[in-house]
């Protein structure tokens, strides 16, 4: 197969590396064709702290994914995530020359130049610019002024940014191995791709990819979105908690939360236990149920709290039609739809990548969602890329809106 018809997506996750290929069809569908999978070392909330450790996983999920999907991969599109991550919303303004009256291609690249016209810490850099709306001459609601008369474009965006540096440390860990990357893309950006469909997007619907290290989010309302950002906690937190409490080693922690963990509370019987087996080096235990299902309700009502919090600084939590939708490993936890629902005060549901041709059950794994996300990040982005004289910006870092 030509490789230019594969699309892969990478993230390097907390918890483990995951690798999607997709297969551009003639039709313009994409296909997957085989996931890698690694274990995680070297990473920590998200970001990597072990550089050499974090790239041997990584080779080692992408030989994965060329042996699944019979496949050499060259390049790929990459997640990026991590507290360092930030964004806000501002608006570009630009005058179209006195002697053309029609805004063209040139215009809109203005209004993005100008809209990023503020000042961002010296040692971050720009990820996205993601269009939210356009105005011209103070007409609203424009969803393409491309061959529009006009003498002022005006363009509202939500602008997401990094620390540059570890944002390189990504790109370099791809590039060292050696792949071409293609694309940086915050993982909660490439999540919502495959999570939400359009209409959701349209109705207001706020993505939470709950991984090992760190929850991503992004809020849209009326298609476009409004906020972003990573909380640098996650499924771990639960694990450490679970472990530090009833005073097990993690490895027993993190199994007993997979295989019986559960957020909701008032569910067992008086006095229901769990026995945990000795094994080698651990004496076994017997732990009460209701005691192991407070300890995760309370750290996922945590996080909740604190993500509620952060988007209340804002009004734009109060638009949303849609609900919450809950991705990444640890919306596989029992009950976490109800306590989602509990917190936000709004519908919740527990989500996985859904909109994207070629999908089968093996697929159906929420901790996919950002890698799949990617490979639809890239088919939209491509197919952008003619009508807007694309360049590659690798170390500009740029974006799709
Ligand atoms: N069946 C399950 N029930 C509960 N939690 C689960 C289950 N499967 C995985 N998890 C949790 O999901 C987390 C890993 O999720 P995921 O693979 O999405 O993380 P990641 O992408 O590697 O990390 P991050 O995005 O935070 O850097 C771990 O905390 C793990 O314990
Ligand atoms: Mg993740």
């Amino acid at each position: 197969m030509a490789s230019n018809d594969l699309v892969v997506g990478l993230e390097i996750g907390t918890s483990k590396i995951c690798v999607v290929v997709g297969e551009g069809r003639p039709d313009g569908t994409l296909r997957i064709l085989g996931v890698g999978q690694a274990p995680s070392r070297g990473v920590r909330k998200g970001e990597i702290v072990d550089f050499e450790t974090a790239m041997k996983c990584v080779h080692e999920a992408v030989v994965d994914a060329e042996q699944k999907s019979d496949v050499m991969i060259r390049s790929i599109y990459v997640s990026v995530a991590g507290g360092h991550i930030q964004s806000f919303n501002n608006r570009g303004c630009v005058m179209v020359p006195e002697d053309r009256d029609e805004i063209d291609e040139q215009d809109i690249e203005d209004v993005k130049v100008s809209a990023r016209e503020v000042s961002i810490p010296a040692s971050n850099a720009f990820l996205h610019s993601i269009i939210q709306h356009y105005h011209v001459d103070g007409q609203d609601g424009v969803l393409n002024p491309v061959g529009m008369l006009g003498e002022k474009l005006e363009a509202d965006f939500h602008i997401i940014h990094g620390v540059r540096n570890r944002i390189q440390n990504t790109i370099r860990c791809v590039k060292e191995l050696p792949l071409e990357v293609e694309d940086v893309v915050f993982s909660a950006l490439a999540s919502a791709q495959v999570v939400l469909t359009q209409h959701q997007k349209n109705l207001g619907a706020l993505v939470v990819d709950m991984g090992g290290g760190t929850t991503d989010y992004i809020l849209y309302v009326d298609g476009a979105v409004k906020q972003s950002g990573v909380l640098g906690i996650g499924g771990d937190h639960v694990t450490n908690d679970i472990s530090m409490a009833l005073r097990i080693p993690m490895a027993r922690a993190e199994k007993l939360k997979l295989e019986e963990g559960s957020c909701v509370l008032g569910n067992c019987l008086p006095g229901e236990t769990i026995l945990l087996k000795d094994d080698s080096g651990f004496a076994g235990k017997e732990i009460e149920r209701e005691t192991l299902n407070t300890i995760i309700n309370l750290r996922v009502r945590e996080i909740f709290e604190l993500l509620k919090r952060k988007l209340e600084a804002e009004p734009f939590i109060n638009y949303i039609g849609a609900g919450v939708f809950i991705t990444g490993g640890c919306s596989l936890l029992d009950g976490i739809e109800h306590l989602a629902g509990e917190s936000f005060e709004m519908p919740a549901h527990a989500a996985h990548a859904q909109t994207i041709a070629g999908l089968t059950s093996a697929f159906e794994n929420p901790q996919f969602s950002t890698a799949i996300g990617l490979i639809k990040y890239a088919q939209a982005v491509q197919a952008e890329r003619p009508a807007r004289g694309f360049r590659r910006l690798i170390g500009k870092f740029f974006s799709y809106g």
